[in-house]
């Protein structure tokens, strides 16, 4: 009985002492590539904390010398931080040039959860920089109380899909011009408890934070597939002219740190060769089975064509 009791009282405390164990176990996906960036372009959504972070520093940090120069000089990417919050995005931004020595880190307001500031986010982009190489749609709400965007969508399915619908979707003629580029989707292992309800999308009619959650994370890998079986048949109409990759990447952001959490972002976005598994989803670093609902390609057009038409772009 006091043993039982004394246990009880300890296991918090033990608990505690083999997190550093646990935490080592869950993390068995580490990006080893040594791929670097001189002279690229890159975007993180939600950038400003968390795995976000870590990834944009990560990728800030990837450089080359040139060594015509005397004395040589560091060529590395520039790395945008698209923050809502453009005065915390500043700090991080300092803080990331800092630790990286690139001081090409530029924070750009973009708020997902208007369409608004989405396209404003896009056109600035669009006339400031030639190229993009790398975007990585990180930003995610999570478990909201219900509530909606300022063009009237469930906060879930608006931000963590729609925006990055759009935002995509602004970006992709550019995506495509720079090849090889690369866009990488968070998504996450909730969505296996996702569903895709047409007749709610927006919530109205029945709600639960926590699932609307798993819905927006499986329209995700919906779209990603879509995306893919899209610019497959027309890659290869134009004959390969463009190919580009399209990655997934989930994350167990509970127990990980954030640097363990921006593994499988880096993977995907910097792995050299992972061109044939374009629309897959990953799972520290590797190819990971998604669920049946979120194979299904009827379910995977249907959404793409209403997402397109709530968001006022041409359906093709
Ligand atoms: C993910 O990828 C699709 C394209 O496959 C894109 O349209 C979508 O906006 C991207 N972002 C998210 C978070 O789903
Ligand atoms: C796809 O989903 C639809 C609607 O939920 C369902 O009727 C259909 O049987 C599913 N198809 C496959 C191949 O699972």
């Amino acid at each position: 009985m006091v043993g039982l009791l004394l246990l009880l009282l300890l296991l918090p405390f033990l608990l505690y002492l083999a997190a550093p164990q646990i935490r080592k176990l869950l993390s068995s996906g580490v990006c080893t590539s040594t791929v670097q960036l001189p002279g690229k372009v890159v975007v993180v959504t939600g950038a400003n904390t968390g795995i976000g972070k870590e990834t944009a520093k990560d990728l800030a940090k990837r450089g080359k010398f040139i060594c015509f120069r005397v004395p040589p000089v560091m060529i590395r990417a520039r790395v945008y931080l698209a923050c809502r919050d453009v005065q915390k995005g500043e700090l991080v931004a300092r803080e990331i040039q800092t630790v990286t020595g690139n001081q090409q880190v530029l924070v750009r307001k973009l708020d997902l959860a208007d369409t608004k500031s989405i396209r404003a986010f896009a056109k600035g982009f669009l006339a400031e920089e030639k190229h993009i190489h790398i975007l990585i749609n990180n930003a995610g709400v999570m478990m909201c109380p219900y509530s909606k965007t300022a063009d009237g969508f469930e906060m879930h399915m608006g931000v963590n899909h729609l925006g990055h619908f759009l935002l995509t979707h602004l970006l992709l003629e550019k995506l495509k011009e720079s090849a090889p580029s690369r866009v990488v989707n968070v998504s996450s292992l909730a969505h296996h408890l996702g569903r895709i309800h047409f007749h709610n999308l927006q919530g109205e009619k029945f709600y639960s934070a926590g699932l609307a959650y798993c819905h927006s994370k499986l329209a995700n890998i919906l779209f990603t597939q879509e995306l893919a079986r899209r610019l497959k048949v027309k890659s290869e109409l134009i004959r390969h002219s463009s190919f580009m990759k399209w990655m997934w990447q989930l994350f167990s952001f509970f127990i990980k740190t954030p640097q363990q959490g921006a593994q499988t972002s880096l993977y995907c976005a910097l792995t050299e060769g992972l061109e044939v598994l374009s629309g897959k989803h990953f799972s520290d670093c590797h190819v990971a089975w998604v669920s049946a609902q979120a194979r299904n390609e009827t379910v995977a057009r249907r959404l793409w064509d209403v997402s397109c038409d709530l968001l006022g772009l041409p359906v093709d």
